[in-house]
């Protein structure tokens, strides 16, 4: 298989395997473990007959834990339908997908629910916050929802992290779009899962605001081994990850960019490893 994307990081920093710090960094090296992630010829179509419209095409990926992969590519070319997919948060046409080793096609919704669950956080494009619940009532949902204790303290302390320490008793329509913005980060990051995926994280914050939630971010991939997979039309925030996969109408590729290493220097290949049903 050749695979669409690049260790950015084994070109800019080779040998700091130190970075893979902490709770969820067992090993390592990402290219001795198994994937946290494995798609395989992920396929989505909606609609049917003359209507239907192909989105992704026959996508291969793998993600390790530790990484920080960056989607980018332009409006309409797929992120948020791919990044939903492989969250397991819709289903696919066709292919194969599995998350920490678990082919997802064995699972129905709840058993999917129960895989997310504590393990894997989510930031909305569109932020999803529940509009009756106040912001900390928010962001308490994925500690009530999985088997963590439900932490008040833990949960505010979240928003004092992205900076909300005085919107903590507000409604999501009583804050404005970055401060909801917000409360999704702090929400999927309360439960400290090994995996989040975040839609344009930063797409509504101004620049210094953006910086810091993006410091929070890579902080937590450092220290605490998170993984992150971010959607992001910001070149700044993309440069900051491991390597960027780039969209381009429904199919995957690799950056130009990514290619800078040559041929003798290229990463090891991840062939399929197979995925158990
Ligand atoms: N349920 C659906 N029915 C029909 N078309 C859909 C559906 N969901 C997504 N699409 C189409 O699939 C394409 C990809 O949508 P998606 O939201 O994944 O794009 P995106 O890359 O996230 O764009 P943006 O950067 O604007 O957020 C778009 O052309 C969209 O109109
Ligand atoms: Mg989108």
């Amino acid at each position: 298989m050749s695979t669409p994307e690049t260790r950015k990081q084994d070109v800019e920093h080779p040998g700091q395997d130190g970075r893979l710090q902490g709770d969820h960094a067992r090993s390592a090296r990402p290219q001795d473990r198994t994937p946290i992630l494995m798609a395989r010829q992920l396929e989505k179509t909606v609609g049917s007959g003359s209507n239907a419209i192909t989105i992704l095409h026959a996508l291969d990926l793998e993600i390790h834990a530790g990484e920080s992969v960056a989607i980018v590519g332009s409006s309409g070319s797929g992120k948020s339908t791919l990044l939903a997919l492989l969250a397991g948060l819709d289903t696919l046409t066709r292919g194969e997908l599995a998350l920490f080793g678990e082919p997802l096609s064995s699972l129905d919704e709840d058993g999917r629910a129960r895989l997310r669950a504590g393990q894997v956080g989510f930031v909305f494009q569109n932020f999803q916050l529940l509009p009756t619940l106040t912001a900390l009532e928010n962001v308490l949902l994925p500690l009530e929802l999985s088997d963590h204790n439900v932490d008040t303290d833990q949960a505010r302390q979240w928003l004092v992290r992205v900076g909300l320490e005085a919107r903590v008793q507000h409604l999501p329509k009583q804050l404005s779009g970055g401060e909801q913005q917000r409360v999704a980060i702090a929400r999927a990051f309360v439960a400290r899962p090994a995996l989040v995926f975040a839609d344009e994280p930063t797409g509504n914050l101004d620049r210094a605001t953006g910086d810091r939630v993006a410091d929070l971010l890579f902080t937590l991939n450092r220290e605490s081994g998170t993984t992150l997979v971010l959607v992001t039309h910001d070149p700044r925030l993309a440069a900051r990850c491991d390597r960027t996969l780039t969209l381009d109408d429904g199919r995957l590729h690799a950056r130009a960019s990514d290619h800078a290493r040559g041929p003798d220097t290229a990463p090891p290949s991840h062939e399929p490893e197979g995925v158990d049903h």
